[in-house]
């Protein structure tokens, strides 16, 4: 069955064991992933050594599981596609280590992939066409877009001009959105993760109550910044007597949190928009676990009318081995391979270096 193209991604870079495989860079055979969402959720964030534990308790069940959902065994799989980096390194030395040692023992090529480029690849996994619809032949790679990756550790933007060409145009000076969505729920007794919860009580709050400020929006270039963003708004949750004095006050709460995410929004269509502009692009793609956001996504589609804009499915928004396992296949196809030396690193180029992302 070698002939199917089948790559095995694992990925396990931060609070989730995940495996897939997938054929030939694009159609889903599996997808599993085991969540360890509710052993952090008490300390409102990841604990990374709980976090590589639970990898190390979870990483053969979900791999066999992926196998199994696929019909497939690793006699079929062309290659082995592992996220290195970035991410926590006790929890990426899990997956790693995992995938090395499958590879040596069985004779499959080994592939590392960065786990941004990933999430950038992710509007492509499970569709028949192009991310933005066009039919195409299984995994060619599509027209130039500008991709999006906001997610809990991330805040990207970049110019993708095929699945292994990445120009990073602009990234986070500090926290990532997502993290700050994290940290703002957290401040206000919200549970974790925040970005969810947040988003459903943005729904239903008013906006302009709270006037947070949008950093970066207006100055030159494509870089982030969230942390003074979070101060502001701890600011105006002090001015209201703190955390205690709104507990319980469902409409301030939800207020907060409409004015927050309207912000946030603010922040990430404009500098979208801009950069579609400034490289003469109609395609976008917003990736990522903030990418499941529902008040963006409004926005988005509201806002910049005739742009093409991709959004993977929400399983493929938050962190996921298919999307690895996919661009592994071009990893795969291109001999970016790497040596049972390779290990995993916190600190990851999102620019694929000459010889892939192995050294
Ligand atoms: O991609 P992901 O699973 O992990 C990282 O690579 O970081 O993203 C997780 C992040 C969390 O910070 C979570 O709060 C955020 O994505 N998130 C959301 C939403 N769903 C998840 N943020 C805003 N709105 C959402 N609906
Ligand atoms: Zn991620």
């Amino acid at each position: 069955m070698a002939s199917n193209h089948l790559v095995l991604g694992i990925e396990s870079s931060c609070d989730e064991t995940a495996a897939a495989v997938i054929a030939s860079g694009r159609r889903v055979l599996s997808n599993r992933i085991a969540s360890q969402v509710p052993m952090h959720q008490r300390w409102g964030g990841v604990v990374p050594e709980i976090a590589s534990r639970a990898h190390l308790e979870q990483i053969v069940a979900i791999v066999d599981g992926a196998l199994e959902d696929a019909g497939a065994t690793l006699h079929d799989i062309e290659a082995i596609a592992v996220t290195r980096g970035p991410g926590l390194v006790g929890s990426l030395l899990v997956g790693m280590e995992f995938a090395k040692g499958v590879s040596v023992a069985r004779g499959i090529p080994l592939v590392s992939v960065q786990h941004v480029a990933g999430h950038l690849y992710s509007p492509h996994i499970g569709r028949e066409t192009d991310a933005w619809g066009t039919s195409v032949d299984e995994a060619t790679p599509d027209e130039p877009y500008i991709g999006m990756a906001v997610s809990g550790g991330h805040s990207s933007i970049a110019l993708v001009e095929s699945p292994l060409s990445i120009t990073v145009l602009g990234e986070t000076l500090d926290d990532a959105v997502g993290e700050a969505y994290d940290k703002i729920a957290k401040l206000i007794g919200l549970e974790y993760p925040g970005g969810p919860v947040v988003d459903k009580l943005a729904a239903i709050g008013d906006p302009e109550r709270f006037q947070l400020p949008r950093p970066m929006l207006h100055r030159a270039g494509f870089d982030f910044s969230f942390s003074g963003l979070k101060t502001a708004f701890a600011r105006e949750v002090e001015k209201l007597g703190g955390r205690e004095a709104i507990a319980g006050d469902d409409v301030v709460i939800a207020d907060l949190c409409a004015g927050f995410q309207a912000a946030c929004i603010d922040v990430l269509v404009g500098k979208a928009r801009r950069a579609l502009k400034e490289h003469g692009l109609k395609r976008l793609a917003v990736v990522g676990g903030v990418a499941c956001n529902r008040g963006l996504r409004q926005a988005l589609h509201k806002r910049l009318r005739g742009t093409a804009i991709a959004l993977p499915e929400p399983e493929f928004c938050t962190d996921n081995a298919a999307m690895i396992a996919g661009l592994g296949w071009h990893l795969h196809r291109a001999g970016h391979h790497s040596s049972p030396g390779v290990n995993a690193t916190a600190s990851l180029s999102l620019t694929l270096p000459e010889d892939g992302w192995q050294v």
